[in-house]
This record gives C-alpha cells, sequence and structure tokens, in this order.
C-alpha cells in the first residue's frame, strides 16, 4: 500500500534519530512545496514532487494537503491516561484560591481519583481510555506514553495496564505503557511508607512484569510521597525488568530529583520547575530530556519550569501534556506547546520539536519516530496552516486536517476514519 501526500505548501520536520539539545532545539528542516510518499508503513521519500513522479510509480492512494503544512505526528512522552472520576470541584476550589496541595491534604487529589478507578471495571477504564486516545488522535497525537498509578495495588495496577494493552490493539494510537505503583503511598499503607515501597518492590513490579504489561517505569519524588531514598529503592529495583526509568521530578521542591534522574540513567525527568542549576547541569551531562508539562503550570496557576535556561544549559526539552484529571486536564499537544511558548519562552521550532522528536527520544524511539524522514515510521499530521509558526501563534483551536499513522489516513478532514 502506498500513499502519496501532495500539495502541502510547507514540510516542517526536525531530522535524525537522537533528541535534539542546544543549539538544535529548534533545529527544522523547511521544505517548500514538497511531497511526502509512504510505503507500508514507512515514508520512503520527502522532496521535490517532480523527482518524485520519475523515480516512483502512480501511488495507490493520495491525499491533498490543500496548501497546508505538514509535520511529524505529535508524540506525548507523559500521561496518565488509564483514570476514572473527575475532580472539577477541586478545580473549582482551585480558582477560589485553595492550592493543590491543601486539597490533597483534605482528601482530594491522587487519592481521590484512585478510588474512583478502583471502582472502575475493565470495559468502563477502556471506554474512558479510547475516548482519550481519540481525543488525542484528533489534535495530531500519533504516540503516546500512558501511566498506570491510580490503582496503588496489585490488582488494581494491573487493570489500568491491562486496559492500556486492549486500548493499543483497538486505537490506532500508538501506547508506551509505564509502570507507576509510585504515584502516591496508597491509603491503607498511610502509616507505614516504607512498608508500601518494599510492598511494591515484592508483589506489584513482579506481577507487571510477569504479565509483560509494561515497558517503564516512574516514580513521584516528593515531599509527602516519595522520598529520595524511597525513589532510589524503587528505580534501582525496577532496573533488572529491563524498564526504561522516568521520574516526575522537583515540581513542588527541589529536593534533587534532577540529580537522581541523571544518577539512575532515567530516559526522562519530568516536571522540573524547581530544579537547580546542579540539577541542570546533572541532565545535561547524563544526556536526560528533560519534559516540560507547562498544562500543569497553566491549570495550577504555577510558575513554569526553566525551560529557556534547560535549552541554553544543552539539556534536550520535551514537552508533554501529563493528561490527568487534578493538575492538567487536556489531550492536547497543540495547546501544550502553544503555552510553552507564551509561558515559558521557548519558540515555535524548539516547541515543534519538543512534541516530536524529543518527545520520541524521551520513549527511547527516536530512531523510528519523531520526525518525517526516509526509513521512519509515517506518522504525520496535515495542517490547515500554511506553516508550522501556526500550531502556537493561532492558539485554542483545532487546526488538524487529516492525520497519517503508520502509513494509513487515521484522520481524513477532521474526522476519524472509519477503519481506525
Ligand atoms: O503528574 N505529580 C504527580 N502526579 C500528577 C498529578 C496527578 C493528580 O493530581 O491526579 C502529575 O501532575
Ligand atoms: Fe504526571
Amino acid at each position: 500500500m502506498s500513499l502519496l501526500i501532495k500539495g502541502a505548501r510547507l514540510v516542517a520536520t526536525p531530522r535524525g534519530t537522537r533528541a535534539c539539545a542546544g543549539r538544535s532545539q529548534g533545529a527544522l528542516a523547511l521544505l517548500s512545496n514538497a511531497v511526502v510518499r509512504c510505503e507500508g508503513r514507512s515514508v520512503v521519500f520527502v522532496g521535490d514532487r517532480k523527482e518524485h513522479d520519475s523515480d516512483f510509480p502512480l501511488p495507490d492512494e493520495t491525499l491533498d494537503a490543500a496548501g497546508g503544512c505538514i509535520v511529524p505526528g505529535f508524540v506525548d512522552p507523559h500521561t496518565h491516561l488509564p483514570f476514572a472520576g473527575y475532580r472539577e470541584d477541586e478545580f473549582d476550589r482551585r480558582l477560589g484560591g485553595e492550592t493543590y496541595a491543601a486539597i490533597a491534604a483534605s482528601g482530594g487529589g491522587i487519592v481521590a481519583t484512585v478510588a474512583a478507578t478502583r471502582r472502575a471495571s475493565d470495559d468502563e477504564l477502556l471506554a474512558l481510555t479510547l475516548a482519550r486516545l481519540d481525543r488525542q488522535l484528533l489534535t495530531g497525537t500519533t504516540t503516546t506514553e500512558a501511566k498506570s498509578g491510580y490503582g496503588l495495588d496489585r490488582d488494581n495496577e494491573l487493570k489500568q495496564l491491562r486496559v492500556l494493552q486492549e486500548a493499543a490493539r483497538r486505537h490506532p494510537v500508538e501506547i508506551a505503557p509505564t509502570a507507576m505503583p509510585g504515584h502516591e503511598v496508597p491509603p491503607e499503607w498511610r502509616h507505614d511508607p516504607d512498608g508500601y515501597v518494599e510492598h511494591v518492590i515484592a508483589e506489584i513490579y513482579p506481577a507487571i512484569a510477569a504479565a509483560g504489561l509494561a515497558e517503564a517505569v516512574d516514580v513521584f519524588c516528593e515531599k509527602g510521597v516519595f522520598s529520595p531514598a524511597q525513589t532510589r529503592r524503587l528505580l534501582a529495583d525496577a532496573r533488572r525488568y529491563g524498564w526504561r526509568i522516568h521520574l516526575h521530578a522537583d515540581e513542588l521542591t527541589d529536593l534533587g530529583g534532577a540529580e537522581l534522574a541523571a544518577e539512575m540513567g532515567a530516559a526522562s525527568a519530568s516536571h522540573l520547575l524547581h530544579v537547580s542549576d546542579i540539577g541542570i547541569a546533572a541532565l545535561a551531562a547524563a544526556g536526560v530530556v528533560a519534559v516540560a508539562l507547562p498544562g500543569v503550570s497553566f491549570f495550577l496557576r504555577d510558575r513554569f519550569a526553566p525551560v529557556r535556561k534547560l535549552v541554553e544549559a544543552g539539556v534536550a526539552v520535551a514537552l508533554a501534556t501529563d493528561c490527568n484529571p487534578g493538575s492538567s486536564h487536556t489531550e492536547s499537544m497543540p495547546a501544550v506547546m502553544a503555552l510553552a511558548c507564551l509561558g515559558a519562552g521557548l519558540t515555535s521550532e524548539e516547541a515543534l520539536v519538543a512534541g516530536t522528536l524529543n518527545a520520541a527520544a524521551a520513549l527511547g524511539r527516536a530512531d523510528r519516530i519523531g520526525s518525517i524522514e526516509p526509513g521512519k515510521q509515517a506518522d504525520l499530521v496535515v495542517l490547515d496552516a500554511p506553516s508550522h509558526k501556526h500550531l502556537v501563534y493561532h492558539f485554542g483551536v483545532n487546526l488538524v486536517r487529516h492525520v497519517v499513522k503508520s502509513g494509513r489516513v487515521a484522520v481524513r478532514d477532521g474526522r476519524k476514519t472509519a477503519d481506525s
């Protein structure tokens, strides 16, 4: 099956198979009037129309970009997709001036979502997850990470990850599943957080690994959640399953989370609102991708992570939605890119690299996705806009016209296709 995407005013894409740091954070190839040809699941040609027509036979299918801009499919490297229940009441309390921490301390926060997620059946959780994947796809995301962490016991962590496995079978968006029993200490272990850490290691990780339901692990290292010592223990043990390491680091306080991510050889460290200069240097030296979550800063009306400083220090910056019901309730990568530019000072080119190739690198997939180049998987978005800049400049609307996933049209004229 071959597919030709023609009629684009511009193709805008990073290049390469590694994260782009420092000056190359904003490096895009900008090709005017180029076509993209896909064969099977892969891109085989990006370039001049005439060159294509002389070198390739007629394609099986053609997609008209109608003067729009083609960019790589977005990669969302940090989400908490399989959750049940909403927390709009907490949202109102925060609008009224209460803090996220105070609400969590009064019985809201993560544990409220844990209770709702534990009550949900597999089918209910699957329906919620599929609806979120649809919203991701329709806003241009073609690969997403997704964490457990609202189960916090063996059976409910397994349930969340099983739902992700089933969702991946049914939906075109590719899912990178992460085990996160280290998201919070559940109520039944509140009296003994160290006991919970040992329980995760003895019971929960082995069950997840035996079922083959995760490819990565994440821990929330934070005052009142998991200390650096507990986090180190949880991550060190997870290594024996061959899981990629992610970390929620330096979100509310500087606990040296970035330094710990570097020490543990993490693929990414997320949040980083309070990262220190020493932490930034450690991330740069260890090649850890910094995943900024500007949706959280916006949603909690907090400060933004120092993304300009991170870029200037040579840390590769990625962007993610952190989609969850408490601190960032959105599936939209374009929304997050706009916030990263307007709130934290990235350029639109840097934000696009952050939401594509660098995000792919955070998920250990930069060799396969994140840019539009021959040999890479054919994951791309046709925007109803003349350039990639409109992704952030024309904020708050959905400019995604078509989405191609693994060489197949998954969204056409803003609607999911029947066979996806
Ligand atoms: O990534 N920081 C920790 N966990 C989530 C929040 C989850 C929630 O409030 O339910 C986050 O922001
Ligand atoms: Fe998160």
